[in-house]
Formats: C-alpha cells, sequence, structure tokens
C-alpha cells in the first residue's frame, strides 16, 4: 500500500518539475512515507528520522516531510518534538505536495492533515519504484469502513472509497504494454469494490474480470479479501480465468469465536471455515496465506489453542504473524485492556509461527514432482546461474537460466525444496 502511495506522490511531485536525487546526500526535499499498523513500524520511523536529522544540522536549507499514516495519527507531536520536520502530510493531501513545499521553503511549517471521502488519485500515473518491470501493484480503492477493535487503519485512512475503473484498466493496459506481466489490485477490502457511476455498475468480480481480459499474458493477483465478504461469485472469477493466480490471502487473526467478536471481525471460526471450504471447492489448486494476531486483549490459553487448531485445519501456504499492538484512539485501546503480558505474548506467537512453519514446509514439499508455469521475475538472490519467479500460487521458485528472459513464462518441473522456496528444472 505504501509503496503504491510512493509512486502516486512521486508522480506529483515529478509533474510539479522535481527530479530525484541520486542519493540521500544530495536531496533538497526528503519525504518519509509512514505507517502506523503496529507501534514498532512507529518506532522505526522515529529513528529513521533520528537519522534524517543529523543531514540537516549539516545543511539546514534541506526540507524534511512526513507522509502517510502516522503524519495523520501524530501531526502535533511531530510538530512540537521534531522541530526538523516542516512538512506533514496526510495520506489525501499528497495533491497539496508541491504547495506544501512552497510554504516550507517560505520557513513556514506545512501541515495538511485533512482526509476525503472521494480522494482516490484515480487519474494519477505512478511512477514505478520496483525494480524488476515485471510486477507492480495498482492501488483500486482507499481507505476502510470496517472498524476491526484493534485496527487504525481507518482513523490514519479515512473512510473507504473506489477508483473509476475505467482509471484502473488505463493504468494496467499501460502496464502490460511496457513490459509488466504481473498487477496485483490492492484495497485493504477488495471484496466491497463498487463503482455505480458513468454507465458502470460493478463489484469486485466484474473489475478483476475485466483487468483479465486485458490480456492472457497478464497475471492478476489481489489484496486483501475479507473473511466476511469474500463470495462464492468471486472464487467463480477466479476458476474461470487461467491469468488471475490462484492464490487468496484471506486474513483470519484468530480462530477463537470469543475473540472474533471482540475484534469486531464480524464473522465465525465456522464461517471462516466455510470460505476455507468454497476455495477448495471452486479452485482446489488455490494456495492460502493469512494473518494472525497472537495475544489480543482477554485472550485465553483456550483461545491461543483455538489458533493453532484452525491453522492446522486450514494448512496455511503462508502467514504473516504479530503480537497484539495496542493502538491509541482504536476502539481496543478505548474499551479493552491490553491485558496479556508481554511474556505470553510472545510465547504464543512463537508457538504459532513455528506451526506456520511445519505447514509452509508441508506445502513446498507437497509441491515436489509436479510442474509448474513460472514468471521469471529476474536472477536468483544467490546465484547468477540461475533465475527466479513464481507460481500462481506466489511461491517462490529457482532454477538454472539457461536463454531465459524475466517476463517469460517457463514450465519448472520441482525436484526439491527448501524452507522458502522451491527448486527445480526446466522443462
Ligand atoms: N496489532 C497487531 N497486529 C495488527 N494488525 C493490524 N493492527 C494490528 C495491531 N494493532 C495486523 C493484522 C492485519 C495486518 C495488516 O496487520 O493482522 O491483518
Ligand atoms: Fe483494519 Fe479491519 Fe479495515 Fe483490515 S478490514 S484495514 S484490519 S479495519
Amino acid at each position: 500500500m505504501n509503496v503504491a502511495d510512493s509512486e502516486v506522490v512521486v508522480s506529483i511531485l515529478y509533474d510539479a518539475g522535481f527530479t530525484a536525487a541520486d542519493n540521500i546526500n544530495d536531496a533538497d526535499l526528503i519525504l518519509v512515507n509512514t505507517c502506523s499498523i503496529r507501534e514498532n513500524a512507529e518506532q522505526r520511523i522515529w529513528r529513521r528520522l533520528k537519522a534524517i536529522s543529523h543531514l540537516k544540522k549539516k545543511n539546514k536549507g534541506i526540507i524534511i516531510g512526513l507522509l502517510g499514516c502516522m503524519a495523520e495519527r501524530l501531526k502535533e507531536k511531530v510538530l512540537e518534538e521534531d522541530r526538523f520536520v516542516d512538512i506533514v502530510a496526510g495520506p489525501d493531501s499528497y495533491r497539496e505536495l508541491p504547495l506544501l513545499v512552497a510554504e516550507a521553503e517560505s520557513g513556514h511549517k506545512a501541515v495538511n492533515v485533512l482526509l476525503s471521502r472521494e480522494e482516490t488519485y484515480a487519474d494519477i500515473s505512478p511512477v514505478r519504484l520496483d525494480k524488476n518491470g515485471v510486477s507492480s501493484f495498482v492501488s483500486i480503492m482507499r481507505g476502510c469502513n470496517n472498524m476491526c477493535a484493534y485496527c487504525v487503519v481507518p482513523y490514519v485512512r479515512g473512510s473507504e472509497r473506489s477508483r473509476d475503473p475505467l482509471t484502473i484498466l488505463k493504468e494496467v493496459t499501460g502496464l502490460f504494454n511496457s513490459g509488466y506481466r504481473e498487477v496485483t489490485l490492492l484495497g485493504q477490502n477488495v471484496d466491497s469494490y463498487i463503482w455505480d457511476k458513468n454507465g458502470f455498475n460493478i463489484g469486485f468480480p466484474e473489475l478483476l474480470e475485466k483487468v483479465a481480459e486485458i490480456d492472457p499474458l497478464l497475471r492478476i493477483r489481489f489484496s486483501t479479501s475479507h473473511p466476511k465478504d469474500i463470495s462464492d461469485d468471486l472464487l467463480k472469477t477466479m476458476a474461470r480465468y487461467d491469468n488471475i493466480c490462484k492464490h487468496i490471502h484471506l486474513p483470519v487473526q484468530s480462530g477463537s469465536n470469543r475473540i472474533l467478536k471482540l475484534m469486531n471481525r464480524e464473522y465465525t471460526r465456522e464461517s471462516y471455515m466455510d470460505r476455507i471450504s468454497a476455495i477448495r471447492k471452486f479452485i482446489p489448486d488455490c494456495s492460502i496465506s493469512t494473518d494472525m494476531i497472537s495475544g489480543f486483549c482477554t485472550e485465553t490459553e483456550e483461545d491461543h489453542q483455538a489458533s493453532l487448531t484452525l491453522m492446522e485445519w486450514t494448512g496455511f501456504d503462508f502467514a504473516y504473524m504479530f503480537k497484539y499492538s495496542e493502538r491509541p484512539g482504536t476502539r481496543a485501546a478505548r474499551k479493552n485492556k491490553d491485558d496479556i503480558p508481554e511474556i505470553i505474548k510472545t510465547k504464543r506467537l512463537d508457538e504459532i509461527i513455528s506451526l506456520q512453519n511445519k505447514l509452509s514446509a508441508l506445502s513446498k514439499k507437497n509441491d515436489v514432482g509436479k510442474v509448474f508455469e513460472v514468471l521469471i521475475e529476474g536472477y536468483s538472490k544467490r546465484s547468477s546461474e540461475y533465475l527466479s519467479g513464481r507460481t500462481t500460487q506466489n511461491k517462490v521458485v529457482v532454477f538454472p537460466k539457461k536463454e531465459f528472459r524475466k517476463g517469460e513464462y517457463v514450465s519448472v518441473y520441482i525436484e526439491r525444496c527448501t524452507s522458502a522456496t522451491l527448486i527445480g528444472k526446466t522443462l
């Protein structure tokens, strides 16, 4: 999400005549895009700001700006405590950046943290910051209307708005024509994408279909789906198109109904399992990944065990796993005490991680002896004698290079695997 936002910011600044410095030491303007999702994300930013402040001590003329969710959440604190920050710009005010820079240049602090009900940056062509030229992100909506009790996103990114589908199709077509072969459609909750204007009346399955029809050689991924909203319609659309990747990221957060209710996730363990069964029915070769939180308020050992059994039952191929981190202003911070001791949160997270390691290893072992179509992304990190790419299930595959080039599809027979990678040979 933040990479996509940074690409919008760079586009706005280029249009206003700015150029990129090769090196942070040569920059007159330094913008730091930020995330507030967990406390350690914010702590990383504070450390980075501190490092940047040394540059400002050497050259007083440098302008420093804080962008994104932390700017939205901490505007006063940033301006009070960090005298060297000149610009504070929330996620809906990037169009104003050239003006904010001018204001800062005239010696004033420049702040815009207004959230918008309409801004989607629909007409802006992001400048691609990714290096491989094969896969890219495309934002299809902004904000979130769900109110998960632990989550700061609705407060810092505002309410949900969908982007005009014509601008999405134009951006994706442009990417394909300039050599990209994979796009990931991004939104906090893609299942609630809706556009009912200028002759269109479409939801996410229809949008996905239109993007898939741009070209069969273009792979489509998307993130993130919500277990309460992911529909059979979407799954059937995925099954119909070979170029819609067979991978779903479906964050479950907890396997305990009591905790899911406290989290205000609006689904139960049973309804989550029903969605997993539907995925297996419509798309048997689909990989499934998830997000888990350990140690949410009041979580008991029994709740934790319910998370582990649900993970085991589903057999996730991959997971992002976190300790609960209380975010000021959220519903949980207001209503529930952050009462699970750090040591228990850590112990439970360790158990979640070690179970997931086992499940991830199993998922890769099951692929040994099979053939997958792999989209080549470039050389393997370890050796330039090997190429690296992904299967439709989003698993990394490494194989001897031969005459292939990035952006091409090859069939790879999987011979063995490590904990993170499938290793094979081309057919
Ligand atoms: N504490 C821990 N994890 C969180 N996430 C969101 N908010 C918090 C929080 N306060 C995790 C959820 C979400 C992912 C993007 O980040 O698992 O799905
Ligand atoms: Fe946060 Fe829930 Fe929205 Fe995801 S769906 S961004 S967890 S409020």
